[in-house]
């Protein structure tokens, strides 16, 4: 079985073009260095006076804010290329945002740094960030194909509980959105314990995908909410008034294929599970009817 997983360390990489929303620029009077990094994080994070100049300091303020975090935060960067950069400064400050991460990932939350960048001709970085993708093309159309997806969640004391949701969507190649229609125990849960799992299948092909993660609640008072609401809003639709979204961030993708695949290939084809889904189900096809 192929299981596709994210490295614990989630920076991610996208190009400059990409970029939808605001982001820290790394750079200062067209330098990237050790000195403009450092007090574009004092700045933007609030750094106190007593603040050392240096990536330690830097690295402990950091820490304090990821220990004030209630769930998954993403924190944007952007790097201009146009800028003089220090390449060993950036990889300093790259090496402890990834420290970060796996501390936060440690604490069970879910911090991802995306970087917004000017990718030059066959650089690593953005080839690993393709390679990692959780949510592919595969996945995207699996979700658009499938009508209900089934979100499994734990309580304090770890009683599972599972319930069916029609409203959900792929937001970007990280994270599926939910909507919280009638969903109190879900909220509560996610509340306590942010680890998830998603599944959902085209009942008809016969094949779908689970999603394992990490979920948080965007309340209608947020700021993000309007962001994150956005794919499910003609889903749903006026008759059914949106409390709050659910924000699963993938770690695993792992695909679910009915066992005919497998147990009988030779005679097992997307098409005749369709077919067999059909006289199962007692329905048929537009083109068929
Ligand atoms: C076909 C179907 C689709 C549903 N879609 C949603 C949905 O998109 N969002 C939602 O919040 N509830 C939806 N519900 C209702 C919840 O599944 C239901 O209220 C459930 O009891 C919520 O359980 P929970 O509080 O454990 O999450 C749907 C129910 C059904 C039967």
């Amino acid at each position: 079985m192929s299981i596709q997983t994210r490295k614990p360390a989630a920076i991610i990489w996208q190009h400059s073009a990409e970029r939808d929303q605001p982001a820290i620029s790394l750079d200062e009077n067209s330098k990237l260095d050790k000195e403009s990094v450092l007090n574009k994080l004092r700045e933007s994070f609030n750094f106190p006076d007593y603040f050392g100049d240096n990536w330690d300091a830097a690295y402990d303020l950091l820490l304090d804010y990821v220990d004030q975090m209630e769930g998954a935060a993403t924190w944007r960067f952007s790097i201009n290329r146009a800028s003089n950069v220090n390449e060993a400064d950036l990889a300093d400050w790259i090496h402890m945002m990834t420290d970060l991460c796996t501390y936060a990932e440690s604490r069970g939350l879910a911090l991802r740094i995306v970087i917004h960048d000017s990718p030059k001709a066959g650089d690593q970085a953005f080839e690993e960030e393709a390679v990692s993708e959780i949510i592919t093309s595969e996945v995207r159309e699996s979700v658009e194909r499938s009508v209900l997806c089934w979100l499994a969640t734990t309580d304090e004391n770890g009683q599972p509980n599972v319930s069916p949701k029609e409203v959900f969507a792929v937001a970007d190649s990280q994270n599926i959105v939910v909507a919280n229609i009638a969903s109190p125990r879900s909220a509560r849960n996610i509340r306590a314990n942010q680890k998830v799992c998603l599944s959902f299948v085209d009942v008809f092909v016969q094949k779908g995908f689970k999603i394992i993660g990490t979920a948080t609640e965007v309340k209608r008072s947020e700021p993000e909410y309007s962001h994150w609401v956005a794919p499910l809003l003609t889903m749903a639709g006026d008759r059914y008034p949106i409390h709050s979204v659910f924000v699963v961030s993938a770690i695993a993708a792992e695909p679910i294929v009915a066992p005919s695949y497998r147990l009988y290939p030779s005679e097992t084809t997307e098409e005749s599970q369709i077919q067999s889904a059909l006289r199962t189900y007692g329905v048929t096809r537009d083109k068929d009817g």
